[in-house]
C-alpha cells in the first residue's frame, strides 16, 4: 500500500478490515517490522484518539514516532505556489513537506477543512500538496473530506458486532452548537458501500452529503422512518454541504433518544467521538448497554496498525519510484 487518503486507495477493503481483525489478536506479532522505521505526524487541527492510537499502532510495530503540530511548534506554512512570502507564513509546504520526508519512512497529516471554501476543500489542496512533496508513503489522518482510518475502525467494530449477515446500519444527523466538516460521514457512507450492509442516511433537508461519497445508500428525511428495525446506529453532526460550511436551521428535533431508539433491532449505538454529551447524543445512550463508543476508539489502534503493516511490507526502493513516476499532481 502506498496512500491511504480513501477507501479507493486499498485494493480489497473487506481483506484488510479481516487482516485487521487478525492483527488485533496478536498486535505484537510484527513487532521487528518496523525496526529502525520512522512514523511522522503532522497536526494542523486537535486530535486525541487519532494522535494516540496512531503512535500505539507504530509501536506495537517496532516503528519510532515523530509528532508535530503544524503552524503551532513550526514555521506558519503556505500552500499557494508562486506566492510571495511577505506576509505571515514563513514556510512553503514544498520545502517542509520534503525536508519532513527526509526524515521520516511513512507520513500522516491532518488537515481540516477552511468550511469557507467548497472548490478548495473538495480539490483536497493541502493534503496532496503534502502527498506531493513528502515523497513518501502517505496517511490522511483526517483531511478536508475524509476520515478514512477512522471509517476502517467503524467497519471493523460492525463486522465484530453484527448478528444478521446484511445489517442495517443508519447514519443519522445530530445537533450541534457549531458547524463541524462532513468527513467522517462522508468516509463512513464510502467505507460502507464495500461492507455487506443496508446503508440508510438521514438528515433534516439542507443537510444532503456529496452524491460522490453517498452512492448506493438510501437517504431519508425522518429519522424516525429511518431507525425502524436498525441494527447499528452511527450518530454524527455536520454542516451543510450545499450551503458550505453554514448550518441552515431544523424545526424537528434531531436528538436521538431510549425512545426513538425503540425504533430500532436495540441497535447498537456508535459515534467516533469526541461527542458534545446532551448535546449530540445523551448521556443515556453514550453510556448504555447497547454503547460500542469505546470499542470503536480502541479499533482505532487497528486501523491503523493494519494501514502502516501494509505500508512497511512494501518495497521501499519500488515504491520511492512510483511515487516520483505516478505524479500525484502535475508540477
Ligand atoms: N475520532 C477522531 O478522529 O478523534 P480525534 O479527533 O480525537 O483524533
Amino acid at each position: 500500500m502506498k496512500f491511504f487518503t480513501t477507501v479507493h486507495d486499498v485494493a480489497s477493503p473487506q481483506q484488510l478490515l479481516q487482516e485487521a481483525i487478525e492483527l488485533k489478536k496478536d498486535p505484537f506479532g510484527f513487532s521487528e517490522l518496523g525496526k529502525n522505521k520512522v512514523l511522522g505526524l503532522l497536526f494542523m487541527n486537535p486530535s486525541l484518539r487519532t494522535r494516540l492510537s496512531m503512535q500505539k499502532a507504530a509501536m506495537n510495530l517496532g516503528m519510532q514516532v515523530i509528532v508535530m503540530n503544524i503552524n503551532q511548534d513550526s514555521w506558519t506554512l503556505e500552500f499557494n505556489d508562486g506566492a510571495v512570502m511577505n506576509s505571515t507564513r514563513q514556510e512553503h509546504v514544498k520545502d517542509a513537506a520534503a525536508v519532513m520526508g527526509l526524515y521520516c519512512d511513512i507520513i500522516g497529516v491532518r488537515c481540516f477543512p477552511s468550511l469557507t471554501n467548497r472548490e478548495e476543500d473538495y480539490s483536497e489542496k493541502i493534503l496532496l500538496q503534502f502527498m506531493k512533496y513528502c515523497k513518501k508513503p502517505f496517511i490522511s489522518l483526517e483531511s478536508a473530506t475524509l476520515h478514512p482510518l477512522q471509517s476502517l475502525a467503524d467497519a471493523i467494530t460492525i463486522k465484530e458486532f453484527q448478528k444478521q449477515k446484511i445489517p442495517k446500519v443508519v447514519l443519522t444527523w445530530a445537533p450541534h452548537i457549531k458547524p463541524l466538516p462532513q468527513a467522517v460521514a462522508n468516509s463512513f457512507a464510502e467505507w460502507m458501500r464495500f461492507s455487506e450492509v443496508d446503508l440508510v442516511i438521514t438528515h433534516p433537508e439542507g443537510y444532503e452529503l456529496q452524491e460522490d461519497f453517498t452512492k448506493g445508500a438510501t437517504i431519508c428525511y425522518h429519522q424516525t422512518e429511518a431507525l425502524l428495525d436498525a441494527d447499528f446506529v452511527y450518530v454524527k453532526n455536520w454542516s451543510s454541504y450545499n450551503e458550505y460550511g453554514l448550518m441552515p436551521k431544523v424545526e424537528e428535533d434531531w436528538l436521538l433518544s431510549e425512545q426513538k431508539m425503540k425504533l430500532t433491532n436495540n441497535a447498537h449505538l456508535m459515534h467516533c467521538l469526541p461527542v458534545r454529551r446532551n448535546v449530540e447524543v445523551p448521556d443515556e445512550l453514550l453510556d448504555g448497554p447497547n454503547s460500542l463508543i469505546l470499542q470503536q476508539a480502541e479499533n482505532r489502534i487497528y486501523s491503523a496498525q493494519v494501514v502502516l503493516k501494509k505500508m512497511l511490507e512494501t518495497n521501499y526502493n519500488k515504491l520511492q519510484n512510483v511515487v516520483e513516476k505516478n505524479v500525484l499532481m502535475e508540477e
